[in-house]
């Protein structure tokens, strides 16, 4: 993607790095052309600052090697096996996190052929992730691997695409998973970024906090987007196959407008109180306006369980084997508060390799390092933060395809 190619510069402004940011210019071939982890592997890159989501799969690894056990066996006699198990990891980015669940779904699979059948299937497995990830270094990471081991675990492929759309043709998948993902929408809202709407979302760059108009038009888009998801996956998952899901959510009785459960999560929560201090910081030092600002929203959505159910139930075709919200706790707090600074930088690094790409589409890469200085210097000075405990929540679904 070409950044540069869709900002313009402010010649009215002192400060000559200012980029004015023509917002609309910007995502109008959709946010699917911008949205992406930070790739690469360098201190920014979410390969380097994937712990978070490393912290939910392991959390939530029986419930996956659980699910898998009780999926049915596709082929069961040795004559049968012509074909291979097709699994796809939807929303892959970068990093360990894919290979090692890919792994760890190979290697259950395969025992349990090797157990019941008394053969190993072959395997393909399909990376997917928008056109934007960085599917390069996932190949690098993945063919160094394989060079070094004795035999052939599976079949890789990349598969570019957003999941809101199909991406495999009609009962191709025998295990679909998604992990981390499906909380970012396929757009935001258009009425939280229109002045005139009483959904805009004034002074914040996300729902949390914001007036309930805000909160209503998220939750709608997110809606419709699981619908869109879920519709795709049941074309695409064969009768029997598993479709495994583990995103950013809510407990059941906390309503949309509470996106975050417990105030000191919510306080340290990246896209929260910190993050729009930061973009006010730009604000005040004069280096964007106020249209700017304003233009610009996080296009995620924690949903609750039963928004999950509803949307399951709405489509048809699964039934849901298995539901539940997790709360991953935040790791290392006693090693950061002996080193603020380090915690800073953490923080700010591991904000980057999620937001950067949309912050740089936005505000173009000056400025987007001037926001992610001004997050890191914020979490650094403020010892209140350093002192809470916080986690985030996860939904987990194991659904099998009927
Ligand atoms: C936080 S990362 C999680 C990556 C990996 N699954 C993990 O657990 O570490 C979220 C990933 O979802 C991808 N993503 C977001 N929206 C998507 C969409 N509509 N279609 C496909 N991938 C999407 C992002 O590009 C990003 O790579």
């Amino acid at each position: 993607m070409e950044f540069s190619s869709c900002i313009t510069r402010d010649h009215n402004t002192l400060d000559p790095n200012v980029y004015l940011i023509k917002q609309w210019q910007t995502w109008s071939g959709g946010l699917h052309r911008v949205l992406c982890m930070q790739g690469g592997d360098d201190d920014f890159s979410y390969a380097k600052n994937s712990e978070a989501p490393a912290s939910a799969i392991a959390l939530c690894k029986p419930l996956l090697l659980n699910s898998i056990q009780s999926v049915k066996l596709f082929f069961h006699a040795k004559k049968e096996a012509v074909d291979s198990i097709r699994i796809a990891d939807l929303g892959c980015a970068t990093g360990h996190n894919t290979l090692v669940t890919i792994d760890m779904i190979v290697q259950s699979l395969r025992q349990k052929y090797v157990t019941m059948c008394g053969f190993e299937p072959e395997f393909e497995v399909f990376f997917s992730d928008l056109p934007s990830n960085d599917f390069n270094s996932l190949f690098q990471s993945l063919s160094s691997r394989q060079f070094s081991d004795q035999q052939q675990q599976y079949y890789a492929a990349g598969v570019p695409g957003s999941f809101y759309n199909r991406l495999f043709a009609k009962g191709k998948l025998h295990i679909a998973v998604s992990l981390s993902a499906l909380h970012w929408l396929s757009k935001i809202p258009e009425t939280v970024l229109d002045k005139r709407s009483p959904a805009w979302n004034k002074g914040r760059v996300w729902i949390e906090g914001s007036k309930i108009e805000v909160v209503e038009a998220f939750a709608k888009q997110a809606e419709k987007d699981l619908d869109d998801f879920l519709r795709c996956r049941k074309e695409e998952i064969v009768q029997g196959g598993m479709l495994f899901i583990l995103m950013g959510g809510r407990p059941g009785l906390q309503p949309p407008q509470n996106q975050l459960e417990d105030p000191d999560s919510r306080a340290k929560h990246p896209f929260t109180i910190t993050m729009d201090q930061a973009w006010q910081d730009l604000l005040n030092e004069g280096l964007i306006d106020e249209e700017t600002r304003d233009g610009f929203n996080i296009p995620a959505y924690m949903r609750g369980i039963e928004e999950v159910e509803r949307a399951i139930k709405r489509c048809g075709g699964f039934e849901i084997k298995m539901i539940e919200y997790k709360r991953i706790m935040e790791e290392k707090r006693e090693e950061w508060i002996k080193d603020p600074v380090s915690y800073g930088r953490a923080k700010a690094n591991l904000v980057r390799a999620t937001l950067r790409p949309i912050v740089q589409a936005h505000l173009g890469p000056h400025l987007s390092d001037q926001l992610f200085n001004r997050f890191q210097l914020r979490v650094s000075s403020d010892f209140t933060l350093l002192h809470k405990t916080c986690f985030y929540g996860v939904i987990v679904v194991c659904a099998i395809r009927i």
